[in-house]
C-alpha cells in the first residue's frame, strides 16, 4: 500500500517538475518577448521575407547584433521563431506569418505582443514597494508607476483602433447609441488616460461633444495635446478625482452616455466613483463600464484562460494602487458578481452584464438608471 502511495506520489512530483520547468520557461519568455517588443524586433523580422542572419536583423533593427544573437537564442528555442542552418555554424531565423499576426504592432487587437511587456514594467516600477505590501498591508502610489500611462495608451490603441468605431458602438443598445452619436449626444469617458479611446470617437462622431476626466494630470496633458493635434473641436478633458463628481453640481446630469474602460476597479472609492456616473447621468443616459471578465470567487476562475496573469497585474498595480489612502483596493479580478452589485448598490435599476466577440477578456456592463 505504501509503495502504490509512494509512486503515486513520486510522478506527481515528476509532473509538477515538468511544471515548473514550464514556468521558469514562460517567465523567462515573457522578459525577453518585452525586450524584443520594445525594440520592435518582432516588427523588423515580420517585414523580411526569407530567414535573416542576425546580423542583419540588428542592423534593420538599428540594434547590437550580440544582443540580437542572444535574443534570437531565446526566441528559437522558446518556440517563437524558427532556427534553420544553411552554412554550419551561421544560422538564420525568422519568424511566422501567424506568430507575427498576434505579435506585432500591425497585428491591431489581436496584438499580445504588447502585453508581454506588463509584468517586466510592472516589476521594474514596484517590485520593492509591493513587496513591503506584503508585511504592511499599505498600498503603493499611482507615482510609483511613471511608465504606466504611456503603456496604457499603447494597449488602448491596440485595442481600440480598429474595434472602438465600427464594432463596440454599433453593438450598444442595439444600435441605438450609433444613431444618437451621429446626431449628437453629450459623453464623458471616466478615468479616460490618454484619451485614446475618447479621440477616436470625438473625431468619428462630430456632432457629439466629449468630456475626458482622469486623475492623472500628465495623462489629461497628453490626451489633451493629441486631440487638439488631430484638430478635435468637440473634445475637452479635465483632472478630476471621480469619486468627487457626484458632489460637484456642474456635472449633474450633465451626460447622456458615460464609459469606463478599465477605469473603476484601480480606484480607491469606487462605490463613490459609480455614485457619480449615476448622478451625472441625465434621463435616459447610458453607462458603459468594460471591465475584466472573471469570476468574484477565485475557486470559479480555475479555467480562466488568463487568470495567473490578471492576478499578478492586479497584485503589481491594479490592487496596491486602490488601497492607497486606505481604498478599497478591488483589483483587476474584482469579478462580474462583484461589480454587477457595486453598479446595483451605486443606484443602477438595469445592468445588464454583455461578453464582446472582438475582446474574450472582458465584459460590457450596460447599465441604466
Ligand atoms: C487602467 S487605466 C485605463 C485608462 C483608459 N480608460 C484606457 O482604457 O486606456 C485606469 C485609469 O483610471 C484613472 N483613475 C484612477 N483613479 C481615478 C480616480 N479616482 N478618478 C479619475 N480617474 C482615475 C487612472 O489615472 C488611469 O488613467
Amino acid at each position: 500500500m505504501d509503495e502504490v502511495a509512494d509512486d503515486v506520489s513520486v510522478g506527481k512530483q515528476a509532473q509538477f517538475s515538468q511544471r515548473m520547468t514550464e514556468i521558469l520557461n514562460g517567465g523567462a519568455l515573457t522578459l525577453a518577448m518585452a525586450l524584443g517588443y520594445k525594440h520592435r524586433i518582432f516588427d523588423v523580422m515580420e517585414g523580411f521575407d526569407a530567414p535573416a542572419t542576425p546580423g542583419k536583423i540588428a542592423e534593420a533593427a538599428g540594434l547590437s547584433v550580440r544582443y540580437v544573437q542572444e535574443w534570437l537564442g531565446i526566441m528559437a528555442t522558446g518556440r517563437i521563431v524558427v532556427i534553420s542552418t544553411h552554412t554550419p555554424g551561421e544560422a538564420l531565423y525568422h519568424l511566422p506569418r501567424e506568430h507575427a499576426a498576434l505579435l506585432t504592432r500591425s497585428a491591431g487587437n489581436a496584438n499580445l505582443g504588447v502585453y508581454a511587456q506588463e509584468i517586466p514594467l510592472l516589476t521594474s516600477c514596484a517590485m520593492e514597494a509591493v513587496s513591503s505590501g506584503f508585511v504592511t498591508g499599505d498600498g503603493v502610489p499611482f507615482s510609483r508607476y511613471p511608465d504606466f500611462q504611456a503603456f496604457m495608451g499603447e494597449i488602448s490603441d491596440a485595442r481600440h483602433r480598429q474595434i472602438l468605431v465600427d464594432q463596440f458602438i454599433p453593438c450598444v443598445d442595439d444600435g441605438r447609441l450609433l444613431e444618437r452619436l451621429k446626431k449628437g449626444i453629450r459623453v464623458c469617458d471616466l478615468g479616460c488616460g490618454e484619451g485614446v479611446a475618447m479621440n477616436l470617437l470625438a473625431e468619428a462622431f462630430p456632432n457629439s461633444r466629449f468630456l475626458g476626466i482622469d486623475n492623472h494630470d500628465a495623462a489629461i496633458d497628453k490626451a489633451r495635446n493629441d486631440a487638439e493635434k488631430t484638430g478635435l473641436v468637440n473634445a475637452e478633458y479635465c483632472v478630476a478625482d471621480a469619486a468627487t463628481l457626484k458632489d460637484d453640481p456642474r456635472f449633474d446630469n450633465r451626460f447622456d452616455y458615460v464609459m469606463a474602460f478599465d477605469a473603476i476597479h484601480d480606484q480607491t472609492r469606487p462605490h463613490e466613483a459609480l455614485g457619480s456616473v449615476v448622478s451625472m447621468l441625465a434621463k435616459g443616459g447610458l453607462f458603459s463600464m468594460i471591465d475584466i471578465d472573471a469570476a468574484t470567487d477565485q475557486a470559479a476562475n480555475m479555467d480562466h484562460p488568463l487568470a495567473p496573469f490578471m492576478y499578478t497585474v492586479s497584485l503589481m498595480h491594479c490592487m496596491p494602487v486602490g488601497l492607497n489612502n486606505k481604498g478599497a483596493g478591488l483589483g483587476m479580478m474584482w469579478g462580474r458578481e462583484k461589480a454587477v452589485a457595486m453598479l446595483e448598490q451605486a443606484g443602477f435599476d438595469r445592468v445588464e452584464v454583455l461578453s464582446m466577440d472582438h475582446d474574450p477578456y472582458h465584459l460590457h456592463f450596460l447599465c441604466r438608471t
